[in-house]
């Protein structure tokens, strides 16, 4: 059965709802505020209802907004948002082959700067390094957004990828887990995965078309939901917490995090994204082995350099390594 599907005026008054927060809104503000008859506004409150939204009725007060539905759709997501390019323009599905790919696909046809794909299911979900990326639907977050950057070179389009790395960082934080990157963008609770990164990009030799950066984070999976090999290697906001989060809220705050870090990308440079990257590390001062292209290199990880290059001391002198699956081993 198709999903109901939000009018223009009843994403307003759930916005002029959400905005309340816990206060009660009277039936008149909001048809004062919006345009809307006394009778449009109830009929749309109970259209959110039908869709899954609790909204009280306090007697002779008005209408307070309680809980949401646990879905990703523009309708939940937009009145969370605070950003003015990131998720500004939403593309919300159902089911995709991979929010990277749909983001791809937009952005060669001439998406805009900030525009955002997400997705309650991939069927073909991709990590780094030829990977594949699985995620129980309806559960996790999965989505790709379309960065413009302006004068930034080719070689320094990764940074973005430590820009996101530091934004997921801070959005698990702020919902209550101790998340640390592991270079150069994996991002883990108590040595376990729980968010992993995609950068792509198309570029010419001096100038980048678009970047599309992809985010796949573990909120609500439970235990059971990871295949048998990752479960000793995956982990989720709901495992962390023992209780689960609000989707929309987490993904508002990451998309709303990675603006944050982008804009003070594109004014301060890359020095204020290595400080903070280097502060939510979980790499550096450990031993560490990285599986490169060209084989394995195996020492202490001490720093990051200026191009986001991990660093690695070894037996036989310092290696600078710019791509790798990084293993950490033990604190040097
Ligand atoms: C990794 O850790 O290997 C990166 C995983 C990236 C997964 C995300 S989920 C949303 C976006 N779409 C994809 O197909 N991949 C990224």
């Amino acid at each position: 059965m198709p999903e109901p599907v939000a009018s223009g005026s009843e994403e307003l008054v759930l916005a002029f709802l959400a905005e309340a927060g816990d206060e009660v809104v009277s039936g008149e503000a909001i048809s004062d505020k919006l345009g809307l008859t006394r009778a449009a506004v109830w009929k749309h409150v109970e259209a959110l209802r039908q869709q899954g939204y609790r909204i009280d009725a306090v007697a002779t007060r008005g209408y307070r907004l309680v809980e949401v539905p646990d879905r990703l759709r523009a309708l939940e997501l937009r009145p969370l948002l605070n950003t003015h390019d990131v998720g500004q323009v939403l593309h919300c599905f159902e089911e995709v082959d991979s929010t990277n790919d749909r983001a791809k696909a937009l952005a060669d046809d001439g998406a805009e700067h900030g525009e955002v794909v997400v997705a309650e299911r991939q069927t073909a979900g991709r990590g780094r390094r030829g990977r594949t990326w699985s995620s129980a639907a309806r559960r996790n977050v999965a989505f790709s957004v379309i960065l413009r950057p302006e004068g930034l070179p080719p070689v320094r389009a990764s940074e973005l990828t430590l820009v996101a790395a530091v934004a997921v960082c801070d959005a698990l934080r702020q919902a209550g887990v101790e998340a640390g990157i592991k270079w150069p963008n994996d991002v883990l609770v108590g040595g376990r995965k729980i968010a992993g990164i995609l950068t792509e990009l198309a570029a010419e030799a001096d100038e980048v078309h678009w970047v599309v950066v992809g985010v796949g984070v573990n909120v609500n999976a439970r235990r059971e939901d990871f295949p048998p090999e990752l479960a000793d290697l995956a982990t989720s906001v709901l495992i962390e917490r023992d209780h689960p989060a609000p989707r929309a809220l987490f993904l508002a705050a990451c998309l709303t995090a990675l603006e944050d870090w982008y804009d003070r990308h594109a004014e301060g440079g890359f020095g204020p994204i290595r400080e903070a990257w280097k502060e939510r590390s979980v790499t550096l001062g450990r031993q560490v082995s990285v599986k490169t292209d060209t084989g394995e290199i195996t020492g202490t990880a001490f720093d990051i350099d200026v191009t986001g290059a991990l660093l690695v001391r070894t037996a036989v002198g310092v290696e600078r390594i710019f791509s790798g699956d990084v293993a950490l081993l033990r604190p040097a």
